[in-house]
């Protein structure tokens, strides 16, 4: 099956134009938050999924009758998409809005708002990872070659949605002047409980231990592996090829360990003291 090749940019970085148009990208651009909105955003396989599911199930009080019957990109739609304005909602109450746009680009709409914005980040090993996994099954990414090859080109940020370490810098360095939110993939797999609990005081949503129960229990990578609303096998194989790989791949911290060779760790570590020297974050990705 061919590779859809067609592309879009958005500065300086490249998108998939299955996903987005110059329109579509300036109604992101342009796009007028509301003081009740949510944002997600993440760098791409970072828990997007993941945390589009646990914010589903806040609003539902734990019921899941929302999540197992509405695809994920219909109740928390990416912004930058071509479908958004098609299936944003203009209702009352709390819209779940999804971005893996860099703050260069979103963050002075999102200054002028009272949004929450919620940025999930992940071990950039793991991301690199399940991104090349994800490359061979989308087929509106280029070809992934080779790892090797896969993991120069990420480190170097010449992948679709540009650079793991950019996206995670600048994010951070506007988050004073924003209602935000940091969490990462890590604290939700060391403890999902706990991660939920503070998601809801984050969003002043108090929430009784039964239905924090619930949320558990239906956002756990077993449970949401066989939800046809999540796991994208409603999309056909011609645009995501499952045979390749599954989107609901493996859903564990630390894979990276299974990919990489000794040199690879050592060169990731040293790009990542380079770039990272000048951020304060403190990234625990052990569990
Ligand atoms: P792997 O490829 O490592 O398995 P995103 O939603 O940002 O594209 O990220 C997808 C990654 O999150 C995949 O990682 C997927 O398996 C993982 N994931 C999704 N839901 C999860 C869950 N409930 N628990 C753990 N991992 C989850």
């Amino acid at each position: 099956m061919d590779r859809m090749d067609d592309t879009e940019s958005i500065a300086g970085i490249l998108l998939p134009g299955h996903l987005h148009s110059q329109q579509s990208l300036q109604y992101a651009q342009d796009f007028q938050f509301k003081e009740e909105d949510i944002v997600i955003v993440t760098y791409p396989k970072s828990g997007t999924t993941w945390m589009q599911e646990i914010l589903t199930l806040i609003y539902s009080r734990g019921d899941d009758d929302i999540a197992t019957t509405v695809p994920n990109w219909r109740r928390a739609p990416w912004l930058e998409h071509i479908y958004f304005k098609d299936v944003i909602i203009e209702g009352n109450g709390p819209r779940i809005i999804t971005t893996h746009l860099p703050s260069d680009v979103l963050a002075p709409a999102l200054q002028k708002s009272k949004a929450k914005v919620i940025y999930v980040a992940r071990n950039p090993k793991d991301v690199a990872v399940s991104y090349y996994y994800f490359h061979k099954m989308a087929r509106f990414l280029p070809n992934p070659q080779p790892f090797p090859e896969f993991l120069e080109k990420f480190l170097e940020g010449k992948v679709y949605y540009g650079s793991w370490f950019e996206h995670v810098k600048d994010w951070h360095s506007v988050s004073q002047t924003l209602d935000f939110f940091y969490i990462t993939y890590e604290d939700m797999q060391k403890d999902l409980r706990r991660s939920i609990k503070k998601i809801c005081q984050f969003l002043e949503t108090p929430m009784y231990s039964k239905e924090v129960d619930k949320v558990e229990q239906h956002s756990n990578f077993a449970v949401m592996s066989q939800n046809s609303m999540v796991n994208y096998t409603l999309i056909p194989c011609e645009i995501m090829d499952h045979t390749q790989s599954k989107f609901m791949r493996k859903g564990v911290v630390g894979d990276w360990q299974q990919h990489f060779t000794e040199e690879q760790n050592k060169m990731f570590d040293k790009v990542f003291q380079e770039k990272m020297s000048d951020c304060d974050l403190q990234f625990i990705w052990t569990l």
